[in-house]
């Protein structure tokens, strides 16, 4: 058996969540594999809104396992809020959540470290969502981390102490004030929440659990283009983000992923500092981030909006090996009368079709203009003919099909255009 991937190829916020909820009943595992509290997904159904950051999206599905594996970096904080915020809608996850012993965890002082950082850069700062994410990257590459499975040594509170004196000190190298002792509180209660969870060796268990012929979903966080070695470094997450971090994130060798599923909506947005060549600075990005409520699920930021950017979309699609295409938002659209499509670039006067490797150089996309559609509020409607035309023109122009169409954030406004996804 071999373990299919489902990951965003813009930067971020392209809706995984909901489609890993609308997948999950034709998986046993759903796993994470990278990433951290900066993911924000969000699923919807029985008029009720759920945000998950650490823990898997398919933990509304009973009997379906939910793993957080080493690739992700856990802050015991959120996921104790997170899991008070499922205990409240009647889900244990004592029962189907497992974590990888080797997830690295954040410390308190992390986010410190990650605010602290981002403050002293002033206008070059990278817009992170001050989660922590970078300083926890850091320690791990540094070898100097927590993992999950250390909270089981008689030593771990001394280690966590040795570390935080570390964080101190560098934390004296800025100018940044900061009151540790309610953060690390909150911190100190998440952990003995962890100590109730199940850690399990993810790596054994998930190939484990593929050679018994079981189905594991791996989820990705972000975004192809947040990508710490392919997106706009240094306006980039931490981790690497593509189909490739799975391997590492899980510890399933390369010929072990089936299919990749690649989510993109139908328009592009991005949250935080960093190029976006097709983005709107005008009434029409402002309309797109109005109608498609385009404000940060984890710090309510509002996101930059633009048009659709084909060459970003080929690339993400190349990076990751991408077999399928999942159209999100669609519905955000309607009522444009014409939508337009970056198609390729023009830099120093010659047509290109590649991101270059120096932010500073300017490129002008070029676009084609569609017409608009209108969607009709009724889910069972087939979709309008020019929609359907829009679709027909991305299949063909990033040569791979649009399996579903997702026109609204609950699981009913799902078009699954594909036989061999329809609901099991
Ligand atoms: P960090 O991952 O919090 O360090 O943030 C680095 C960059 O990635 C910033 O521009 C964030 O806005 C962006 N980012 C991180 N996580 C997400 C996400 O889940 N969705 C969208 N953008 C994200």
């Amino acid at each position: 058996m071999k373990a299919d991937v489902l990951l965003g190829l813009q930067w971020g916020d392209e809706g995984k969540g909901k489609i890993v909820d609308v997948l999950t009943p034709r998986y046993d595992v759903i796993a994470r594999f990278q990433g951290g509290p900066n993911a924000g997904h969000t699923l919807e159904f029985d008029g009720i809104k759920h945000v998950l950051h650490t823990i898997p999206s398919g933990i509304f599905h009973p009997g379906k396992a939910n793993v957080i594996g080493n690739g992700v970096v856990i802050d015991p904080a959120v996921l104790k809020k997170e899991i008070d915020g499922l205990k409240e809608r009647g889900i244990d996850v004592r029962d189907n959540l497992y974590v990888s012993r080797k997830a690295h965890l954040i410390l308190p002082t992390h986010r410190l470290l990650d605010a602290a950082s981002e403050a002293s850069k002033g206008k070059e700062k990278i817009g992170s969502t001050l989660k922590g994410i970078g300083p926890a990257y850091m320690d791990k590459t540094g070898r100097n981390g927590l993992r999950a499975g250390d909270i089981e040594s008689p030593d771990f509170r001394q280690r966590y102490g040795n570390l935080v004196a570390k964080h101190r000190e560098m934390l004296n190298q800025f100018e940044y004030a900061y009151d540790l002792a309610p953060l690390e509180k909150e911190w100190l209660s998440g952990i003995e929440t962890l100590k109730g969870l199940k850690f399990i060796d993810s790596e054994y268990e998930i190939n484990q659990m593929l050679d018994e012929g079981r189905s594991v979903l791996a989820e990705g966080a972000q975004g192809a283009l947040l990508d710490i070695d392919f997106g706009s470094y240094p306006y980039v997450t931490s981790s690497n983000t593509i189909t490739a971090a799975t391997s590492s994130g899980l510890g399933l060798a390369p010929h072990r992923i089936g299919e990749v599923y690649g989510i993109f909506k139908a328009y592009c947005t991005r949250v935080g500092s960093g190029p976006f060549p097709t983005e709107l600075s005008d009434e029409t990005g402002d309309r797109l981030r109005k109608a498609g409520n385009e404000f940060g699920s984890t710090t309510g930021r509002p996101r930059r909006c633009g048009w659709l950017d084909l060459p970003a979309l080929r690339y993400a699609i190349m990076l990751n090996g991408v077999t399928r295409l999942i159209m999100m938002k669609p519905d955000v659209l309607s009522g444009f009368e014409s939508v337009l499509v970056c198609t390729h670039y023009m830099s120093g006067g010659r047509r290109t079709d590649r991101i270059p490797f120096d932010l500073g150089v300017p490129i002008d996309p070029v676009y084609e203009t569609l017409p608009g559609w209108n969607l009709e509020e009724d889910v069972t409607a087939p979709l309008p003919e020019m929609l359907e035309r829009y679709i027909a023109f991305l299949e063909k122009a990033l040569g791979k099909p649009i399996s579903i169409v997702s026109t609204g954030p609950d699981r009913r406004q799902t078009h699954i255009r594909d036989e061999a996804l329809m609901p099991v």
